[in-house]
């Protein structure tokens, strides 16, 4: 589930969709960017070719050349070695050059002669074909670009397959004594060496693709962040509006539409704050009218609601109790009685023993008080007021609840309740002696109240022997 959540969540959609947006642009771009690189090479490579068959033709003088015997002990004749030494040197500066070679034409258009080839003249390289030598044939006519080469430089437009390999060449005339073409001389470079330059190429290109991939990752990070996270706070804000903690304000602190948003939020939850410390202030006093309708039928229990109040407030501190909850104990504790607003004085005020039927309306008060305020009070508060008489041994009303079946805040007004009346003067009885009511609930723990909390009240009110009243 949290996995879903995290997929699912504002700032992974935005960091997802800004990352791919921005690995796409980078991906096109650097697709384009090699693309441009491997067609520049390669116009490169074909210009570099025709310059170097160029020089290399200029370098050949066209008199030695065409001494040069037509046969395949033209390689030892005096005329050869001269063209081979030059040409050799041009092929060994000339890296990774891998063939010269000088052809003739022949009578048969397309068919060419050769009058050189730098492997005959026996160089000490790799040897990847067998050498042409003086006189032998090649076929020319599916080679239009070496063709060309009789009338000026050219170079092959892709890559070309003869029986000595795949090459890529340049072409350059070669001319005689008299000024005109005698020959071409072409320059041959490997397939395999263009294949390794565009690899070199196409490893630079990729370390520049992850660089910014990873860099768009980082950049998708920040941004998503800065987008989400004043969306967060507000969600936030909400969550805790929602657990009714209005004095939560959102910091979010930008002129754009989340902004104003988060002033937005800012102001409604002012003014419900507000709202609530209205409300509040009319059901104290509604509160408070009611007490006093309550004390003045049963003059023996004024100040019980008040002292219960202030008791209860204290012990829930005590137990560790939100200040806010604190505030709503010691509201419905001063209201725990007010059930007994409908009971008869007579009943209230006996100072005899009560009998079944007459225990058995006091007895009711709890649920009159529920249903008193039951269309003022929410549930958790209304539960208070019924079960303030209930027992942690079951033995309790109005419903005999049992342990942890009887909530905390009912427990904390009650063990208040039981203490002040204990202490007070009633209509049927003296007050106990403050040492002895604390003694009583001490005996109680367990029974009527939970140990937990009857702790917490001997905290607040202090053990028998350093006693004073709790105020
Ligand atoms: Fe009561
Ligand atoms: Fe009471």
């Amino acid at each position: 589930m949290k996995g879903r959540a995290f997929f699912y969540s504002f700032k992974t959609r935005v960091t997802l969709v800004l990352i791919l947006a921005m690995v796409s642009v980078t991906g096109l771009n650097n697709f384009l960017v090699y693309r441009f690189n491997l067609n520049t090479h390669f116009v490169q490579l074909r210009h570099s070719l025709m310059i170097i068959a160029q020089m290399a033709a200029l370098a050949v003088d066209g008199e030695t050349l065409q001494k040069i015997p037509l046969t395949w002990d033209g390689v030892r004749s005096p005329a050869y070695r001269e063209v081979a030494a030059k040409l050799n040197k041009v092929l060994e500066m000339n890296k990774p050059l891998q063939y010269i070679y000088v052809l003739t034409k022949t009578k048969t258009p397309g068919k060419l002669k050769f009058l050189f080839d730098t492997e005959a003249a026996g160089r000490e390289v790799q040897r990847k074909r067998g050498s042409a030598r003086p006189g032998d044939f090649y076929d020319a006519s599916r080679f239009p670009e070496m063709l060309e080469g009789f009338n000026a430089p050219s170079a092959d437009h892709k890559l070309q397959a003869d029986p000595w390999g795949v090459t890529l060449s340049g072409y350059a005339p070669i001319l005689g004594k008299d000024g005109k073409v005698i020959a071409i001389l072409g320059v041959d470079i490997l397939a395999d060496d263009i294949s390794k330059m565009q690899q070199e190429i196409r490893g630079r290109m990729a370390v520049v693709l992850l660089s910014g991939v990873l860099f768009c990752c980082v950049l998708g990070i920040l941004i998503a962040g800065s987008v989400s996270n004043p969306v967060r706070r507000l969600t936030e804000g909400t969550r805790q509006l929602a657990r009714e903690n209005l004095d939560y304000r959102v910091a979010v602190r930008s002129r754009d539409e989340i902004g104003g948003l988060a002033d937005s939020f800012n102001k409604m939850a002012e003014s419900l704050s507000q709202s609530r410390k209205r409300l509040q202030n009319y059901f104290f006093k509604v509160t408070q009218s009611l007490v006093q309708a309550l004390e003045a039928k049963d003059p023996y229990t004024q100040g019980h609601s008040k002292r219960v109040a202030n008791l209860a407030r204290k012990v829930a501190l005590e137990l560790g109790v939100s200040p806010e909850k604190a505030e709503l104990i010691w509201c419905v504790a001063e209201l725990h009685d007010i059930g007994k607003l409908v009971i008869h004085e007579t009943i209230l005020n006996k100072k005899e023993k009560l009998d079944p039927e007459e225990w058995k309306i006091l007895k009711e008060h709890p649920v009159t008080g529920e249903k008193i305020l039951e269309s003022v009070l929410d549930e958790e508060l209304l539960r208070v007021i019924r079960s303030h008489h209930e027992r942690v041994d079951g033995k309790g009303y109005p419903d005999g609840l049992k342990g942890d079946e009887i909530d905390l805040s009912s427990q904390i007004v009650s063990i208040a309740d039981a203490y002040d009346a204990m202490t007070s003067i009633r209509s049927y009885r003296k007050p106990l002696t403050p040492e002895v009511a604390v003694r009583e609930i001490e005996r109680a723990s367990g029974t009527q109240f939970r140990a937990e909390v009857v702790s917490a009240f001997l905290k607040v009110v202090g053990r028998p022997e350093k006693m004073g009243e709790p105020k």
